[in-house]
């Protein structure tokens, strides 16, 4: 989706700015707010708390916990979902809180315009189409947002609705080719270079279990290389993407009700392809590379099964004891390749395992690797983001689990409970010795799909790493 809002600050004195309507937040049920007319208020008996609409002034009061980023980009996504659908064609909003503030603020109202109606006969266009920031002398203390910081904002939101949009698509249409397509597209815009290894260069890599989860698929897989780097980069960061376009979990088939959604198991993929658009836009001074595995795990005479074994390019032989378990064998492959790049930092992102889902619930995602230091790291990032994420640690007791008798590993653990650990686990046998401080798994596979509506995310995909990821970029680039 295009971002068709446009977000402006304006340095103005009392009431100068002529808008259609204001958005007020109320922090903390403090009704004695200057923007606040707390008699008004009073006589219709609100007392700060959820959203409430003063027709006569034409202002929409907020309640707000406390000022800070997580409550402040809720809030202004709360306010553009408000007046999105009613006639009014902007609002006029105050400054709230430091840089960091605004930033979530304006990230917040950017997100709240999203939407996803590209299979609807009836498109509502919103009329919403202009926000003014406004400082009109009320409060000193704080000052407006400057112009590289609403553009960071814009570009971030910018990345997250594509995302969105194409995780959102059906499978019939977002295939790998069609992943493949998209990446080459933002390769052209944003200067990137795009490499895409088709099935027989894949074969020639001797990726065979990235191979045997596309074999009974319709559609052929791809492997899609892109490559961010700038001039005088010090760093490389190497992300990797599990782009399951669908999973219907193969021969080990999944139930029907579990098999809704599964078009969001390409979310890893797209999210790493966003990052890069994002990270070419916001021109930082850093190389990046994303890895994507495209492929359908499907069902058909030429599926590979369970009991098959399957050697994988980094040269470890794989028992599949169950074909649902796949986005691990496309990622051993990919992130194989991944490491022949060399990467000072190593970052995959996956909609691994309902196991994660069920350990942390459906709004929080799983950090795993084996570098302490670089978890905590990427966890205060991904939380500064705006993300909900927590660490879920390995231990030796469950890294036996994934040991095979006919093979050098299974790719199923022996026991249900820790699933998503002894799936970390498992990628983690597949990163070289001079890498493992290096790497990072980020189990999306809960947030990655919203099936209601919470924080900044609507219906359908969330776009769920790509904040966690940017921000940790950002801040490797910064601070090496
Ligand atoms: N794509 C699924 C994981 C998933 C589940 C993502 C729910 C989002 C929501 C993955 O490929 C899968 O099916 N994993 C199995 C692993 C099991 C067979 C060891 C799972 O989680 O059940
Ligand atoms: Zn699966
Ligand atoms: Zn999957």
């Amino acid at each position: 989706m295009k971002n068709i809002l446009s977000i402006v600050a304006k340095q103005t004195k009392n009431n100068q700015t002529n808008a259609q309507a204001s958005v007020v937040f109320v922090v903390d049920k403090n009704l004695k707010h200057h923007f606040v007319n707390e008699k008004q208020l009073k006589e219709f008996d609100y007392k700060g708390e959820g959203v409430f609409f003063v027709q006569e002034t034409k202002t929409l009061y907020i309640g707000i916990e406390r000022i800070d980023s997580d409550c402040l980009r809720e809030a202004g996504c709360a306010a553009v979902r408000y007046f999105k659908n009613l006639h009014y064609e902007n609002f006029k909003i105050g400054v709230y809180g430091d840089d960091k503030c605004m930033y979530a603020l304006i990230l917040g109202m950017y997100l709240g315009v999203y939407q996803f109606d590209k299979y609807k006969s009836n498109k509502k266009e919103g009329v919403l189409k202009q926000i003014f920031i406004v400082n009109e002398g009320y409060d000193k203390k704080f000052k407006l947002p400057e112009e590289d910081l609403m553009i960071r904002a814009q570009i971030v939101a910018q990345a997250m609705s594509d995302v969105r949009d194409v995780v959102n698509m059906i499978p019939y249409e977002a295939t790998p080719e069609f992943l493949a397509k998209w990446s080459k597209q933002i390769a052209k815009t944003h200067k990137l270079e795009c490499n895409i290894l088709g099935k027989k260069e894949l074969k020639k890599e001797k990726m065979n279990a990235f191979l045997a989860v596309n074999r009974a698929s319709v559609n052929d897989p791809y492997l899609i290389h892109l490559s961010y780097k700038p001039k005088k980069a010090k760093t490389k960061i190497v992300l990797v993407g599990k782009g399951l376009t669908y999973d219907c979990g193969g021969l080990s088939l999944k139930p029907s009700d579990f098999m809704v959604t599964m078009k969001a198991d390409k979310s890893g993929g797209c999210a790493v392809i966003g990052i890069l658009q994002a990270v070419a836009s916001l021109k930082l001074p850093i190389e990046v590379h994303g890895i994507v595995g495209a492929t359908e795990n499907m069902i058909g005479g030429d599926a590979y099964k369970p009991d098959d074994v399957l050697f994988s390019r980094e040269g470890k032989s794989i028992e599949v004891r169950n074909t649902d378990a796949e986005g691990r064998l496309v990622l051993a492959d990919c992130l194989s390749y991944a490491q022949d790049l060399k990467p000072d930092y190593l970052v995959d992102f996956a909609t691994l395992t309902g196991a994660c889902v069920v350990g942390l619930g459906e709004y929080t995602s799983g950090i795993m690797g084996y570098n302490k230091d670089l978890k905590d790291r990427f966890e205060t990032l991904a939380l500064q983001s705006g993300e909900l994420v927590a660490q879920l640690p390995f231990n030796k007791h469950l890294e036996k689990l994934v040991e095979s008798k006919i093979a050098d590993i299974c790719n199923v653990a022996g026991s249900r409970y820790g699933g998503a650990i002894t799936a970390g686990i498992f990628l983690g046998a597949f990163i070289r010795k001079e890498f493992r401080e290096k790497w990072l798994h980020i189990d999306i596979a809960g947030p990655a799909f919203v099936e209601k509506d919470w924080d900044v995310n609507t219906y359908g995909a969330s776009a769920a790493g790509v904040r966690a990821g940017i921000e940790f970029i950002n801040d490797i680039a910064l601070r090496g």
